[in-house]
């Protein structure tokens, strides 16, 4: 079997160039994704195992990445506590947003058997995959889920309802909490004794609260699910999307590598996160709806950074968009494999 090259990154290994994936990388930019979401809804490729795994294995014929990752989404824990969940144009739905309760704790009925179609994903995953390119397994980290939850809707980013809530009622943000930590950790101790080999957190919304107010109320429950993660021997990788100068307080505790978006400079990143903990990302996928010159100046930007620094994982700051140009995607594939790295 040929070693992954994002694995040996992961264990701290030299390696000729940086590995690389992409956030989003199988749902928003693939011409051969648009073609099967022609005939299928979203959750029945994420529930019939053959779709399932086709899906996850797009992106490494299409881009040619170093590592799949499962298809499927954040909000499955919110649907296996028994909210009722709709992916429309518009994004993705529950029923009834928790912020339309009284008593929003008494609503959860969490029901791990509701996870079951992803392990049977998974398991189809295992068996087709190519044994050098390792299956990322993720769950949405504690403030992202619950701001879900809590709002309701997809795409009204700022989640007022849910913010206030969280301000208003400190006792069951940490309740809610508490049952998100527990379902995530049987979801990820799952999903790894069916063969993923590596575990990403996306807290794509860390940014939407300060920096004290998060340590305070979700860094342990991140810290709890990480814990959790690495206790069955696989890197855990956290994606705290706007923490911006909050990354001064990502040890090795917390996580092995961490996830940078767009808005500081990587070289940045790297002073202000502890030296122990290894690099993800980060650029700004909006570059890539730029000319090939453009964004081969941007890219050419990474190498100084990927010659001093091997414990770095290159990737977007944030998913790809479903307007960027396939073929600039895959521009960005090829140069990063085929760039001279001077290590
Ligand atoms: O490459 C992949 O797409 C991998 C699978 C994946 C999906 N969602 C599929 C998806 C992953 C890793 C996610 C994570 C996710 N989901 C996050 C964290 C990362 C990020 O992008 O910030 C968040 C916040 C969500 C919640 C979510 N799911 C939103 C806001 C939306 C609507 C917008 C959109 O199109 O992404 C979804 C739906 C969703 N998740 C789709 C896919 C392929 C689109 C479904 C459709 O086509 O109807």
């Amino acid at each position: 079997m040929t070693d992954s090259i994002l694995l040996k990154t992961l264990r701290g290994e030299a390696t000729e160039r940086p590995p690389f994936w992409f956030m989003r990388q199988a749902g928003r930019v693939l011409p051969s994704y648009m073609a099967l979401k022609e005939k299928y809804s979203f959750w029945q490729m994420m529930k019939d195992p053959k779709l399932g795994a086709e899906v996850t294995l797009l992106p490494i014929n299409d881009l040619g990445v170093d590592a799949a990752i499962l298809f499927s989404d954040i909000l499955v824990i919110p649907y296996a506590m028994g909210m009722g969940l709709e992916f429309s144009d518009s994004g993705p739905e529950f029923e009834k947003p928790l912020s339309h309760f009284d008593d929003p704790v008494a609503q959860l009925k969490p029901d791990p058997s509701k996870l079951q179609y992803i392990y049977d994903v998974i398991d189809e995953i295992m068996a087709t995959k190519p044994a050098h390119i390792p299956l990322i397994g993720f769950c949405g980290a504690p403030l992202t889920v619950l701001c879900y939850m809590l709002q309701g809707i997809g795409r009204q980013i700022e989640f007022p309802e849910a913010i206030r809530f969280i301000y208003r009622n400190k006792k069951a943000t940490k309740q809610l909490i508490d049952a998100i930590v527990e379902l995530s950790i049987i979801y990820a101790q799952k999903q790894h004794e069916h063969g993923i080999q590596v575990f990403q957190l996306f807290e794509t919304h860390a940014g939407l609260i300060p920096n004290e107010l998060y340590n305070e109320l979700f860094m342990p429950a991140v810290e709890k699910i990480g814990k959790a993660v690495r206790a069955l021997g696989i890197p855990f990788i956290y994606f705290p999307k706007g923490m911006g100068v909050g990354l001064d307080k990502i040890t090795p505790e917390i996580c092995d590598f961490v996830s940078i978006d767009w808005q500081v400079p990587i070289e940045v990143a790297r002073k202000l996160v502890d030296p122990g903990v290894g690099l993800q990302g980060n650029l700004d996928p909006r570059i890539l709806l730029s000319s090939q010159d453009v964004i081969e100046k941007q890219l050419e930007r990474y190498i100084e950074f990927g010659q001093k620094n091997q414990n770095w994982i290159f990737n977007l700051g944030h998913g790809f968009l479903p307007t960027i140009p396939y073929e600039n995607a895959r521009f960005m594939a090829d140069w990063v494999r085929n760039a001279d790295w001077k290590r």
